[in-house]
């Protein structure tokens, strides 16, 4: 089992569906709204957890009703959250609109997050996982020190640069594996990504940063797998009727961290972390649509691969 410590956000997520997305100026009518317990970090512990790694959490929440909710929610995950931090101020808040065809747009206002600085970290102790997982939606000076007290525990970092504006490029090379988007590829490459191909030029610029491994995610078309040993994976996505792509990227991510860290073949954690998040993108909001093992299993048996 893999022993995973995620640092990163915790958010309330406050989900409206709409027909369309409003242009700017317009005002139009929701058909429901939702809250929903999110943020990048919470995400991807949440999926983590549910796909059988031990996880610990890291990260500020707020003294408000929605910090103590996340919290005790992600007590209920079975999740180890010794190291959150309550600061006195509001917990992160996401403002996600949704279309009919599942796209979204998401305001987000980071609040207690921003908050869980590089002291908070300090009584942490790397040693004792196998790998750390990390995003873009907290403080920079907190990134930088996980990176560094990393790098002195000999524990891999696994970075996914979201949201990617505000992330520096310096932090690529000190990270193992790289997972992204294919427009965080495309911010960080340079390169327009719209297949495999132009994917694979991506890949290659951004290995050439000092990275070993990076995974590009590419939606409804799969992912894309690149290693410095000249390893490359080509994983299609599974088909699924899209109700809400929230958290899709963050199931990825937990999912594979927690099958490859805890033994699984690469090639068959790609298949399982792509599975996850097809089952994700079939539910609504953040961590309420994310699968557990048995129903990743499951979904996998249907669509004729298994991972057992
Ligand atoms: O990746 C999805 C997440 O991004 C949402 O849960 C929201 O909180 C934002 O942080």
């Amino acid at each position: 089992m893999a022993n995973i410590l995620v640092i990163g956000s915790m958010n309330m997520d406050i989900v409206s569906q709409v027909q369309c997305l409003p242009v700017p100026g317009e005002t139009i009518q929701g058909l429901g709204t939702g809250f929903h317990a999110g943020g990048k970090g919470a995400n991807q512990a949440c999926a983590a957890s549910r796909s059988g790694a031990k996880v610990t959490m890291a990260g500020g929440l707020g003294t408000d009703a929605f910090g103590t909710e996340l919290h005790r929610k992600l007590q209920d995950e079975g999740i180890d959250t010794g190291a959150v931090a309550i600061k006195p101020e509001t917990t992160g808040i996401a403002l996600i609109t949704t279309d009919a065809w599942g796209e979204n747009s998401i305001i987000l206002s980071p609040g207690a997050n921003y908050s869980y600085s590089a002291e908070d970290l300090k009584t942490l102790d790397f040693t004792r996982f196998d790998v750390i997982l990390l995003q873009n939606e907290i403080a920079e000076t907190v990134n930088e020190a996980v990176l560094e007290k990393a790098e002195a525990a000999g524990v891999p970092v696994v970075m996914n640069p979201a949201p990617v504006s505000g992330f520096k490029r310096a932090w690529l090379s000190r990270s193992k594996l790289l997972i992204l988007n294919e427009i965080e590829a495309e911010a960080l490459s340079g390169v327009r990504i719209t297949d495999f191909s132009e994917a694979q030029t991506a890949g290659r610029s951004l290995l050439a940063v000092g990275i070993s491994q990076v995974i590009i995610t590419l939606g409804s078309k799969g992912s894309l797998y690149m290693d410095t040993d000249g390893r490359l994976i080509e994983t299609p996505a599974y088909p699924v009727q899209a109700v809400d792509t929230t958290a899709a990227g963050d199931t990825f991510i937990g999912a594979l961290a927690a099958s490859y860290y805890g033994g699984m073949g690469l090639k068959d954690s790609l298949h399982y972390a792509s599975a996850a998040a097809a089952l994700t993108v079939s539910g609504a909001g953040a961590q309420s649509s994310i699968p557990v093992k048995e129903q990743v299993n499951a979904f996998l048996g249907r669509m004729g691969s298994s991972t057992d």
